[in-house]
């Protein structure tokens, strides 16, 4: 499994790739589970460098992916957009500005799961037990979906969740702990 540089650097979610689960316990700092997750979609996006760089990527790899973008990612737009930007949005100050980046935020999400789409048709194609060789329009499109990512990855943990952590109250932080358990299924 290919290990994102930049958690492996140290921090959060260090050396976790996609395909680790995230501790249900870490669901009791809901800010620290989303940041965790975003880990997770960085240590995708360098597997899909790597996919693009080889050419090809082996099955076992291709399932993995499948799986995490299957579950996962569409699990961790819920958690954003039904609880950490809805409660963001009744406490931040107008002076933070932040309606208009988490109406892109969302509108990404909606891109990126039309990319995911078109990346789960190309991976879990089954054309014999061999590796899945990667024409060019398929590059493109993982290439194209890791530079969204790194944008829309680089917004969230430097604008959103800086803000969350100042603007946030502990009630708030113990409703989003409450439901993203529910959704995760780790009960409350
Ligand atoms: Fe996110
Ligand atoms: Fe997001």
């Amino acid at each position: 499994m290919i290990i994102d540089d930049a958690a492996a650097a140290g921090g959060e979610g260090a050396g976790r790739t996609f395909a680790d689960p995230i501790p249900t316990a870490l669901l009791d700092a809901p800010l620290e589970y989303i940041l965790v997750d975003h880990a997770r979609q960085r240590s995708v996006c360098a597997a899909f460098r790597g996919f693009i760089r080889q050419g090809y990527v082996d099955r076992a790899e291709a399932d993995a992916v499948v799986t995490y973008l299957r579950r996962d990612v569409d699990l961790h737009h819920r958690d954003e957009e039904e609880d950490l930007f809805p409660s963001l949005l009744r406490r931040v100050l107008l002076e933070d500005d932040l309606g208009a980046t988490l109406a892109r935020l969302v509108a990404d999400h909606r891109q990126s799961r039309t990319m995911i789409e078109a990346i789960i048709a190309v991976l879990a194609r089954r054309a014999g037990p061999g590796p899945i060789r990667l024409g060019s329009a398929a590059r493109k499109l993982l290439l194209a979906y890791a530079a969204s990512e790194h944008h829309h990855l680089a917004a969230e943990n430097g604008i959103v969740l800086a803000i969350a952590r100042v603007r946030l109250t502990r009630g708030d932080l113990t409703a989003m702990s409450a439901t993203m358990k529910d959704r995760h299924g780790a009960g409350a």
